[in-house]
């Protein structure tokens, strides 16, 4: 919806990340490397790990990727209507550069884009709806805002622009030792006060309307993570960019990276649920003793285990997510975090709108709005309700009116009764639901972030999530977890939370 360019000086620092590969990222190795090294979880985050750590270790070390469900975790497609559709994690932003890389090095490609209109619905009518002319959502948005538009897209630009830091620190083959610190290492201060703070909070404090919250800001909250402008402000500048023109998925859909990329990094997947992770110490030939770390598994067969030199945890390790226990310890380690994962409801329904339930009072053949997200209101049932795509776009496939049955995708806090689907529909030929704890709740945002290192080579990638849940957090986490594990191994202190990296690159550059 918004017409915005990507700043220049952006754009140069992509080019600047693109040619320096690696940088020198690689210092003398002096101590063998580790032989067998596990990761539990075979999501973006999980087998983003595997590839990032076959480029930091080499060939020679074995990595087994556990997966209880299937490949994918959070992206899975589902078919309906003759076609297979995003239901869990769908678009990517423009700048989200690990993902980009991905597609390229597994020779993916981008799914077609389909042009869209987005309109914002009250409770009883759509209070804004996107025109095709840009001068007119603008007019429109200026008579309502003010303002606080434009200032919105120079905050978020803002925060994006110290965000792509990171991928200049992980070329150059730095990492971090916890949240905090990356937040801090990408935005100083500045960053962590905004994940310490609720996005309304910081919102108001730079001076944006009250209504422009509650009009604008919180039907993308809404959509992008089913929550209030009550969430913490760094996962609500994250949620904003989600409102950047350029957003784009993956040909085929999007689970396709994560199979890429275990077969790119030639990890061994071992469909099994891992039960319990404990420390082992074994005798080695030259003397002395060896830790360890035992993974417990059930396979098909029945119950197993093995040993590995380096763990990463990439399933979140929260209440009704999963359940692992850590044993032998000290500190001990929860299976459980504190705070919850939010439920969302991905309801595919294969249908006609009832297009009176939105308010709108034109024909549904001349209803082309592709996204409605929604003002919070009393009895609101739904977060957003949008037309969607196939993973792949046929050739001459243009989206249908609301009068032609087709795909539409409704997110809700609860599952839809049959009752409110008949509100909502005129009418359906198939409905498929599916139950995501997607997210964190973010609702107390000054919690602190779980650790990244668990201990001292068990390392733990849905950290990440309590700052912002995304695939690319979950592939910056992935990056940063193999550097972590690759510098605690061979004792490269100098590569981990190093401070002013800024200036210091910059410097050097
Ligand atoms: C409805 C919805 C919409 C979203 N929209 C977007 C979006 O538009 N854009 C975006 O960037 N992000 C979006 N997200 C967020 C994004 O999908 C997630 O941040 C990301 O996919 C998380 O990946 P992950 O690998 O870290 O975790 P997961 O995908 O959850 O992977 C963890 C894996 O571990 C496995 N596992 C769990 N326990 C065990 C065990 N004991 N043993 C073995 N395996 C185990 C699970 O089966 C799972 O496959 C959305 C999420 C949802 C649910
Ligand atoms: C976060 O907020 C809490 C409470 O307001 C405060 O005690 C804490 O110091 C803050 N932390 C940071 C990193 O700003
Ligand atoms: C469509 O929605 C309107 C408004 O909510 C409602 O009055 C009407 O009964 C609905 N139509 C059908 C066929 O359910």
């Amino acid at each position: 919806m918004m017409v915005k360019t990507l700043p220049a000086r952006t754009l140069l620092f992509l080019g600047l990340c693109l040619a320096g590969r690696r940088g020198f990222a690689s210092a003398p190795e002096v101590k063998q490397p580790p032989k067998r090294i596990a990761v539990i979880g075979a999501g973006i985050g999980g087998t983003a790990t595997a590839y990032f750590l076959r480029q930091e270790f080499g060939t020679g070390v074995k990595i087994d990727v556990f997966e209880s469900g299937t490949v994918g975790g959070r992206l899975a497609t589902e078919e309906i209507g003759g076609a297979e559709y995003e239901t869990g994690g769908s678009v990517l932003h423009p700048l989200n550069l690990h993902m980009k890389h991905f597609v390229d090095r597994l020779g993916l490609s981008q799914r077609s884009d389909v042009p869209g209109k987005m309109a914002i619905f009250d409770g009883e009518q759509l209070s804004f709806q996107e025109s095709d002319w840009f001068i007119i959502n603008f007019l429109r948005m200026l008579w309502q805002y003010g303002f606080n538009f434009l200032r919105m897209q120079m905050w978020v630009e803002g925060v994006l622009d110290k965000f792509m830091r990171i991928y200049q620190y992980q070329q150059f083959g730095y990492s971090f030792s916890s949240v905090e610190r990356l937040l801090h290492a990408m935005g100083g201060d500045s960053f962590l006060h905004l994940a310490n703070q609720t996005l309304e909070e910081a919102m108001l404090g730079a001076g944006f309307s009250q209504s422009f919250l509650n009009g604008i800001v919180a039907p993308a909250t809404r959509v992008n993570y089913g929550q209030s402008v009550r969430i913490n402000g760094f996962v609500g500048a994250v949620s904003l960019a989600g409102t950047d023109p350029g957003l784009w998925a993956v040909d085929g859909g999007n689970k396709k990276v994560c199979s890429g990329l275990l077969y790119h990094s030639k990890a061994e997947l071992i469909p099994a649920q891992v039960t319990a992770i404990s420390t082992k110490q074994r005798p080695i030939k030259t003397g002395g003793m060896a830790s360890l770390y035992e993974v417990s598994y059930i396979e098909k067969s029945g119950s197993a285990h093995a040993l590995y030199d380096i763990v990463i945890v990439a399933t979140p390790l929260h209440q009704g997510v999963s359940q692992i226990a850590f044993h032998g310890f000290s500190p001990s380690i929860p299976s459980h975090f504190p705070g919850r994962y939010h439920q969302t409801i991905a309801t595919l329904v294969h249908g006609l709108l009832n297009t009176s339930f939105l308010g709108v009072a034109d024909p549904p053949s001349e209803f082309l709005v592709s996204d409605i997200l929604t003002m919070e209101h009393k009895g609101s049932i739904f977060n957003s309700l949008s037309s969607i795509d196939p993973v792949h776009i046929p050739p001459g496939y243009s989206r249908p009116p609301a009068s032609v049955r087709k795909v539409w995708k409704v997110f809700s806090p609860q599952p839809l009764t049959d009752t409110q689907l008949s509100q909502m529909f005129l009418s359906w030929e198939k409905v498929s639901e599916k139950r995501w704890l997607a997210y964190p709740s973010y609702s107390q945002p000054n919690r602190r972030t779980p650790p990244f290192v668990l201990h001292e080579r068990l390392y733990y990638l849905g950290a990440v999530e309590w700052a912002a849940s995304a695939m690319e957090m979950s592939a910056i986490s992935a990056r940063n977890l193999a550097l972590l594990a690759h510098h605690h191994w061979h004792g490269m202190k100098g590569k981990i939370d190093q401070e002013d990296l800024h200036t210091r690159l910059r410097s050097e550059l």
